[in-house]
Parts: structure tokens; sequence; C-alpha cells
């Protein structure tokens, strides 16, 4: 269990997360919601789900260390402004990561930083920043790639539309049969549970 000053903390470094989201924020409301249900599917601990559900909303805190004109770009971004966007993880990792003092150790805050570091890693070993591979990844990072990738496919874009759950799901297992790009077991239990992913995507609407 989180005590009072852990959880305020964590609630106003959020804010800085959504600070940096597109539109209204719910992007970090609905990725928490993913995880969790996600994690619990799995049949891990109400900890660790519970952990997930705090952790998970700072995967993208990084952003705020990326330029704006890259970062709210109204379109495709050239190679060069991808290679940018990629220090995100980085940039989150040293946000989250142990500040230094010995005292200050929170596990908390070690898993945002796993997960900021480490959630556009693919199973396939394709991902960034460090191209890592399989289980080589940690189970964070490949519980909240699958609950990003969804919720970017299900919202809208400047450059792409909202696709319907049942088409993003459709994507998904593209890619996974052309590269695999999440863990198969815990993709296999995400399709078993898509039900409560679309339901939270309706209840947490733009
Ligand atoms: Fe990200």
């Amino acid at each position: 269990m989180l005590n009072i000053d852990i959880l305020e903390n964590l609630r106003r470094l959020n804010k800085v997360a959504q600070a940096r989201d597109e539109a209204t924020g719910k992007h970090t409301q609905r990725i928490a919601a993913y995880c969790k249900l996600l994690t619990k599917a799995l049949h891990l601990s109400n900890d660790f789900a519970n952990d997930m559900f705090f952790a998970a909303p700072m995967h993208d805190i990084g952003k705020v260390g990326i330029p704006d004109n890259i970062l709210l770009k109204p379109g495709k971004l050239t190679p060069d402004e991808f290679e940018t966007i990629k220090f995100h993880c980085e940039i989150g990792y040293k946000i989250l990561n142990n500040s230094g003092n010995p005292g200050a150790k929170n596990d908390i805050f070690s898993l945002a930083a796993e997960i900021a570091l480490t959630h556009h890693e693919k199973w396939d070993g394709s991902g960034y920043p460090n191209g890592l591979r399989g289980n080589n990844i940690p189970l964070s990072g490949r519980i909240t790639i699958i609950a990003d990738v969804f919720d970017a496919l299900t919202n809208g874009r400047v450059y792409k539309p909202a696709y319907s759950t049942c088409e993003s799901v459709r994507i998904m297992r593209d890619e996974m049969s052309s590269g695999k790009a999440f863990d198969p077991d815990i993709f296999t239990i995400f399709i078993k549970n898509i039900d409560g992913f679309d339901f939270i995507k309706e209840k947490q609407r733009k």
C-alpha cells in the first residue's frame, strides 16, 4: 500500500505527464486502467496491478524534453524527427529513476522508470531505445506496450482516424504475424479480455 505522500507525488508527476499528452490527458488515465486490467488478467498480484496503475501513466513523461515543433507537429515525422522523439524513453528514465539520494529509493518510481525506458521495446527486438528482445524486456514494458498501441489505434490523430476496437485488434494481430511486436502470451490474454479494454475505452472516451 502506497503512503499518502508518495500518492501525492505520483499525482503531481502525472500532471506533468498529462501536460505533454495531446488533448485532455485522458490517454494517461486509460493507460492506467488498461495496464491494471491486463496485469490482473495475467493473475499477477494485486499489489503489482496497483503499482502498474500508478506507474504506467508516467510512461511518456520524457516528452517534457522533446521540442514542441517535433512533439506537436501536425503530420508525419521525418526520420530525423523520429530519432529525436525516441529520446523520450531515456529522458523519462532519468526523471523517474533514483535521484541519487540513497535514502530515497522507492519501488513505484523504479517501476515507473523501467516502464518509461522499455515501453517501446518489441518482442522481436525491433523496438527502441535498446532493441531488447523477448523476456529481456521487463514484464512492465511488455504489458504497457500493448495498452499503449491499443490506445494509439483507437484514438484519432491529425494524420489518422480513430479505429474501432475490432479494426485495432486486426491491425495488432497483423503486427504479430509479421514481426511479433508483443509478448505472445500477454497478447493472448489481451485478446481474451478485449471486452474489458473496450469497456474502458468507451467509459473514458474524450
Ligand atoms: Fe512513448
